[in-house]
């Protein structure tokens, strides 16, 4: 049978099999938890901070997606501590990304930009380096912004674990991190198919589908590569 934990988020109590993360745990009371490296099951990783919250007893903020609920967990995820957390992880991450909002291709469905406005993102008070990579327009339908990137590897998961691809990986360290094909490679020489989902999975505009005008010319400049690939089904961000 399975053993079932009873945990109280935000005054609410609720009961869930044992293993079940607070994010999940939440959303089964209606909580919304802000994510944005959260794909469930497939990038379970808590890179982004973003979904922290406050648990008694804690002392330090814990990510709610890769925290499994323990029985009489009292969570708080609304405090002003996880207010201020959650902005300061995502200035932290809008201080590193190009101030193109108008001009890009994801600028009405881009998750960062909405994340922004929810987490009350109003000025980004860091300054300093930012990431200077190029951009990999060399496929015939996706391009690669690395500047963009939020290191969120989702692109990552689904490439692996979902297309078992493995085309897309993180290199370097640090600041210096990066996701890119292996030996960085551009999209064209590496083993990617372009099957799609690393874009459709991408929260921002560092993964994009050409334009089909381009598109066209670049399968016809390089016909080998445009494979014809069995493509799983479109996973659902969650
Ligand atoms: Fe939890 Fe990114 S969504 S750490």
């Amino acid at each position: 049978m399975t053993e079932m934990v009873q945990l109280t988020i935000d005054g609410q109590t609720v009961e869930v099999p044992a293993g079940t993360t607070v994010l999940e745990a939440a959303r089964q009371l209606g909580i919304k938890i802000p994510t944005l490296c959260y794909m469930k099951e497939l990038n379970e990783i808590g890179a982004c901070r973003v979904c922290l919250v406050e648990v008694q007893g804690a002392r330090t903020l814990q990510a709610a997606c890769v925290l499994p609920v323990s029985p009489g967990m009292v969570v708080n995820t609304k405090s002003p501590a996880v207010r201020e957390a959650r902005r300061t992880a995502v200035e932290l991450i809008i201080s590193d990304h190009p101030q193109e909002c108008l001009t890009c291709a994801r600028n009405r469905t881009c998750e960062l930009r909405v994340l922004a406005e929810e987490v009350g993102v109003r000025q980004i008070p860091y300054t300093g380096a930012t990431t200077q990579l190029p951009v990999d327009a060399s496929s015939p339908s996706i391009v690669r912004d690395p500047r963009k990137c939020v290191l969120c590897r989702r692109c990552v998961a689904v490439c692996q674990q979902v297309q078992q691809v493995g085309c897309l990986q993180a290199a370097e360290r640090g600041f210096d991190t990066n996701i890119t094909p292996a030996f960085g490679d551009n999209l064209n020489e590496a083993v990617c198919t372009f099957c799609g989902q690393c874009v459709l999975v991408c929260p921002t505009g560092a993964l994009t589908e050409k334009n089909e005008t381009a598109r066209v010319w670049s399968v016809l400049a390089n016909p080998e590569k445009h494979v014809v690939v069995q493509v799983a089904p479109a996973v659902r961000v969650s």
